[in-house]
């Protein structure tokens, strides 16, 4: 299948029509109808089509056919989750536009590359990962902690953050914020500032900071389940927040969750820790020649208001799901929050420590 767009994507990027309903909601059952319809693919080939789960705010599917791969992603108007949080669909056009930027600006084989463009029915679709990789939030869940992988991702986000620097074309192109406040700041930090009102005053300052910084293209979602891993490198998934803005904010988002499974795996914490570290040192080492903007205690100040959100906040961390490990991680977020150091490797060192003692 040629690389092609159905529609040319627009420049200037996102949100450019108000319409929402798409002509043809994707499901397993219609998928093949709606690719051989628009020659996606030819009518006289075999195609397999697996959903893929995991994703709570698209419908992904995988479509195998006897000599190519490709994955075929729709966006849904309202997340997968217990509570209301609906979520533009455009987000699929700054995904896209995204996915065909970095192919550019990273190097090969880091990111999917775009085949094709569907804009009525908010539809992107990417070529497959290649075989042999596992994301990374499998390997952590299954108990394999892989401090190489945690190096790469912190090295492939910092090239990320130091390629896209400062470049005003870039920030012209992923400045809106609305999907960001959307997909973020709404269903995370305001939740939780309205929930903890003697937090609110930090977090909403948070909220400032982070909106207030435009320096770097920020990849919005860079959590270990859209990262995956392969023996000599890693390949990133899933763009759509994307926008230019802070960089301490990906990087605290990747830590959270190496800290939720350093708290859920209570007795390995020093392993699962020690990945946090790696990730950080990674991107501290990847950046420090670029970035001139001290990013230390934004990352902190990140890291205490995306702790609190994975387990008060609108998407929460599914494998925390025992009281006692929630209101610890409630505790170490407000800790972070209010009185700890300001520096990532310190914070660490602390959580570490409170990580042992709740074992003895
Ligand atoms: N291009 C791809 N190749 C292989 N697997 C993919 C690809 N895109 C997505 N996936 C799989 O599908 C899951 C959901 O896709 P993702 O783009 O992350 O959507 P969501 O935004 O819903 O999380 C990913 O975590 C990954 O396991
Ligand atoms: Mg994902």
């Amino acid at each position: 299948m040629p690389d092609r767009d159905l529609q040319p994507l627009q420049a200037g990027g996102a949100v450019t029509s108000p319409r929402e309903a798409a002509t043809v909601e994707l499901t397993l059952a219609n998928v093949g109808d709606y690719l051989r319809e628009r020659n996606l693919v030819d009518g006289t080939q075999d195609v397999k089509l697996e959903l893929l789960a995991g994703g709570i705010s698209n419908t992904v599917v995988m479509v195998v056919l006897a000599t190519d791969c490709f994955v075929v992603k729709q966006s849904l108007p309202k997340l997968r989750v217990d509570q209301d949080w609906f979520f533009d669909r455009r987000r699929i056009f700054v995904e896209t536009d995204c996915m065909a930027t970095l192919g550019h600006l990273l190097p090969p084989g880091c990111v999917p590359k775009v085949r094709f463009s569907d804009r009525d029915n908010f539809v992107l679709g990417m070529s497959c990962a290649p075989d042999g990789g596992k994301t990374w939030k499998q390997s952590l869940l299954a108990g394999t902690v892989d401090l190489e992988a945690a190096d790469r991702a912190g090295r492939l986000l910092g090239l990320l953050h130091c390629k896209s620097y400062q470049r005003p074309d870039l920030r012209d192109r992923f400045g809106d914020q609305n999907l960001l406040i959307q997909g973020r700041v709404d269903p995370y930090h305001r939740v939780i500032a309205s929930l903890y009102p003697d937090l609110a005053s930090t977090i909403n300052a948070e909220i400032e900071r982070m909106l207030g910084t435009q320096i770097v293209l920020v990849h919005g979602d860079y959590s270990p389940k859209n990262i995956v891993v392969y023996p000599n490198y890693v390949l990133v998934l899933d763009f759509e927040v994307a926008h230019y803005g802070d960089p301490a904010f990906d990087v605290a988002f990747c830590l959270t969750h190496l800290v939720l499974k350093a708290a859920h795996f209570a007795r390995r914490h020093v392993e699962y820790l020690a990945s946090a570290r790696r990730f950080w040192g990674a991107y501290k080492d990847a950046v420090k020649d670029t970035i001139q903007t001290p990013l230390e205690a934004s990352v902190v100040g990140e890291l205490g208001c995306l702790l609190l959100a994975r387990i008060d906040g609108k998407s929460r961390a599914e494998y925390i799901n025992d009281d006692p490990t929630r209101d610890f991680v409630r505790n170490m977020a407000r800790e972070i929050l209010l009185t700890a150091s300001k520096d990532p490797d310190s914070v660490i060192d602390w959580l570490g420590n409170e990580m042992r003692q709740r074992l003895s």
